[in-house]
């Protein structure tokens, strides 16, 4: 049994990592075959790629994966710890579960992913949810086949959480949801220590995968038909930092730019490390997507400093404005936190005037929640939670405003979409412009899931635009 320790996962070094080619234990293969799993994945990206994985794991492993929780032998929770409510979903999961569990005895139940990194959450898990056969840590999931198997046989809860990253992983197997988008990890873990995130604790410090091994998988997926990769990590921009002298994310970038895919992504940017010359090579190519995500937290240069952030509310507005100016059509969006502790209404108001100036694209707005043996667990809070309840509808009444008004001037232009699905009620296309805008639109021609068309705008609503072919 390994427990989850914060006070190791916060101690950082420069230890090397090994990288390990993954293989599957032969014995295993097929061993549960007839047996059916199903996956509940909360939080980002970063958690719906592992849950790719795993699901190829457990087909391996001979489980079938099945559409409701209620009908399968074996549930897994990939969890997410950034906020609160990720927490209570996965604990309203967890009640649900137990009371399948009265009628079902057999079923087999695990939790992985960012909560079973948690001190709290696995002493939680111990003492009030004894049914819980698994709980495996984010660092080695490589160790899901194993651990299943010997919860199984030895009939006992087992824990297996290292709170230090060991080796990192290549040749997982994965089972991916769409076919014509893929997500590609580029670098695991974060070392930025903002004092509201969780994430360091939980996902480790960070490593690079080999510029080889990442430039294969995207080759591979080329060939398997793929017009679009999403590089993700939780801050893309130190790409390469603790692998590499004189490689960076620019240059993984314009090498993944030169592999010839239709469409490159890549998510989360930290302002304080994005280069000049990404943003030249973003504006160079025309197959990297003029569209960034830069979270910007908070416009007040005291909360910044008080979130541990590494930029100044000017600092970000010069890198925001270079981009403009220099990448042709770029979208910029961005995530913002109100009810930071100590956030003074001229704070908030601080924050307000920046979203004015920057008028994003798209934002994604949250009340501070505070995480357990994060730094800011100690600051003081003098803020009720009505008042920042009030502040968040202020700001999303603003942006939202914004959203609007800047799709309402997309009216009559065109955009390139890749067609991701057809919506069965209205027999309509959709998918999502280079500038990452949700498109639903018609065609005269049929169209093939996959197809990259030009649309042109009819009618635009907040969240996304109408359109035809
Ligand atoms: N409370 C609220 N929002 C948070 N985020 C990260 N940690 C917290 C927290 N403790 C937000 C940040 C980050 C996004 C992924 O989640 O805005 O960019
Ligand atoms: Fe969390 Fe900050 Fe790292 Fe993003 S950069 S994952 S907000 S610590």
């Amino acid at each position: 049994m390994h427990l989850p320790n914060f006070l190791e996962a916060r101690t950082r070094d420069k230890r090397n990592y090994s990288r390990v080619d993954f293989s599957f234990d032969s014995k295993l293969q097929n061993k549960y075959q007839g047996k059916t799993y199903y996956i509940k994945t909360y939080g980002c990206q970063m958690n719906e790629h592992d849950s790719e994985n795993i699901a190829a794991l457990l087909e391996q492993l001979g489980f079938q994966k099945v559409d409701k929780y209620t009908q399968a032998d074996f549930i897994l929770l990939n969890t997410c710890s950034i906020r609160e409510n990720a927490h209570n979903k996965a604990f309203g999961m967890l009640g649900r579960i137990k009371h399948l569990r009265n009628e079902k005895k057999d079923i087999i139940v695990g939790i992985c992913g960012c909560m079973a990194q948690e001190e709290s959450v696995v002493e939680r898990i111990l003492r009030d949810y004894k049914f819980v056969n698994f709980v495996l840590g984010t660092h080695n999931m490589h160790q899901l086949p194993e651990v299943i198997e010997k919860s199984i046989q030895e009939n006992k809860q087992q824990i297996e959480v290292f709170s230090r990253e060991g080796d990192l992983y290549e040749g997982l197997p994965v089972l991916r949801t769409n076919s014509y988008k893929a997500y590609v990890n580029i670098i695991y873990g974060c070392d930025k220590f903002c004092t509201y995130c969780i994430v360091p604790y939980t996902r480790g410090r960070e490593r690079s995968r080999k510029k080889e091994d990442i430039l294969n998988e995207i080759n591979t997926l080329i060939r398997d038909g793929y017009k679009e990769v999403t590089l993700l990590g939780q801050n893309v921009n130190a790409y390469g930092k603790d692998l590499y002298d004189d490689y960076h994310m620019d240059q993984l970038l314009e090498d993944v730019a030169k592999t010839g895919i239709p469409r490159v992504r890549f998510m989360t940017s930290h302002p304080w490390d994005f280069t000049d010359r990404m943003i030249d090579v973003i504006a160079k190519y025309p197959n990297i997507m003029p569209s960034i995500h830069l979270p910007i937290q908070s416009g007040s240069n005291q909360v910044l400093k008080r979130m541990g952030r590494r930029y100044t509310k000017e600092s970000y507005l010069e890198l925001f404005h270079k981009m403009k100016e220099k990448i042709p059509r770029v979208t910029i969006s961005t995530d913002i936190i109100v009810g930071f502790p100590g956030e003074s209404e001229e704070d908030f108001l601080e924050t307000m005037k920046v979203v004015e100036e920057c008028r994003f694209d798209n934002a994604f707005t949250f009340i501070f929640s505070v995480r357990k043996g994060t730094p800011a667990e100690k600051l003081e809070d003098h803020i009720s939670l009505e008042e920042k309840e009030e502040r968040l509808q202020r700001l999303n009444t603003v942006i939202n405003q914004i959203f609007l008004e800047k799709n309402q001037k997309l009216e009559g232009s065109s955009l390139e979409v890749l067609v991701e699905g057809i919506s069965s009620k209205k027999k309509m296309y959709f998918g999502y412009s280079d500038t990452n805008k949700l498109i639903n639109f018609t065609s005269e021609k049929p169209l093939e899931v996959g197809d990259i068309v030009s649309v042109k705008i009819t009618s635009a609503k907040t969240w996304s635009l109408d359109g035809e072919v």
